[in-house]
């Protein structure tokens, strides 16, 4: 199977969030969102998330090395996506859905209170100029949307090799009293040898960069 063996479902004009060849799509500047109906009770098991997923290679090995998880893969550009699918079916890993589309509409309008028990965030665009900062992931709108989908006691897990953006997430973490961080201060730790590889990860360990892992834990209140 190619990455060009997924096409796109719709024109345009037509757009519309449906499952296609196991690929949900979030379809861009759409404004009907709140419509979805998850009739094929994707969401109806917990899940354990991926956002930001890039071509996918972390996230497959997790969902490889987990086989009772159900494992969920979001990314919005979609020739990534594509690839992810075509390493889905090449590699036969059949406890992933892959959600082509926005990491905050999808966390929105589409799953509903508590239903992950981990999420992750790998390696995220770190928008490094100051005037760029407001579209960095991690903000408080996106950590109050991940309070409500992951469950108590469940788990969100950043990686970065940006100080300042990981500065951010644990800034914005820690403001919140719905989480708490799970590593003593300076609150993360560069080496995490089973964590998994990415793309990313690979790409910033041979420049030689330092890595930041952050985790935190949702509280019960
Ligand atoms: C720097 S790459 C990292 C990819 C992968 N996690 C890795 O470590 O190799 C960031 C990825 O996030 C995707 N992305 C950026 N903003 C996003 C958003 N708001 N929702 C979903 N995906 C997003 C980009 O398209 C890109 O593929």
């Amino acid at each position: 199977m190619r990455p060009k063996n997924l096409k796109f479902p719709f024109t345009w004009d037509n757009r519309k969030p449906i499952v296609h060849e196991g690929v949900l799509i979030v379809p861009h500047y759409y404004t009907s969102h709140g419509e979805w109906k998850d009739e094929l009770g994707l969401f109806s098991k917990e899940v354990c998330i991926e956002f930001c997923s890039g071509n996918g290679d972390w996230v497959l090995e997790k969902a490889a090395q987990n086989p009772s998880q159900y494992w969920v893969a979001v990314e919005m550009q979609f020739e990534r996506v594509q690839k992810i699918w075509s390493k889905m079916h090449n590699q036969k890993v059949s406890n992933l859905l892959i959600v082509s589309g926005k990491a905050q509409e999808f966390a929105r309008y589409y799953l509903p209170d508590g239903c992950a028990r981990e999420i992750y965030v790998n390696f995220p665009d770190p928008w490094p100029k100051e005037r760029h900062a407001k579209h960095r992931l991690i903000q408080k709108e996106f950590v109050d949307e991940l309070a409500r989908i992951v469950r108590g006691g469940g788990k969100a897990t950043y990686a970065t090799d940006d100080p300042t953006y990981s500065a951010q997430m644990i800034a914005e973490m820690r403001a919140s009293p719905k989480w708490s961080p799970d590593f003593n201060d300076p609150f993360y730790i560069k080496e995490w040898e089973s964590y998994g590889d990415s793309w990313f990860k690979n790409l910033w360990a041979g420049k030689g960069r330092d890595f930041f892992y952050m985790q935190f834990t949702r509280q019960l209140c």
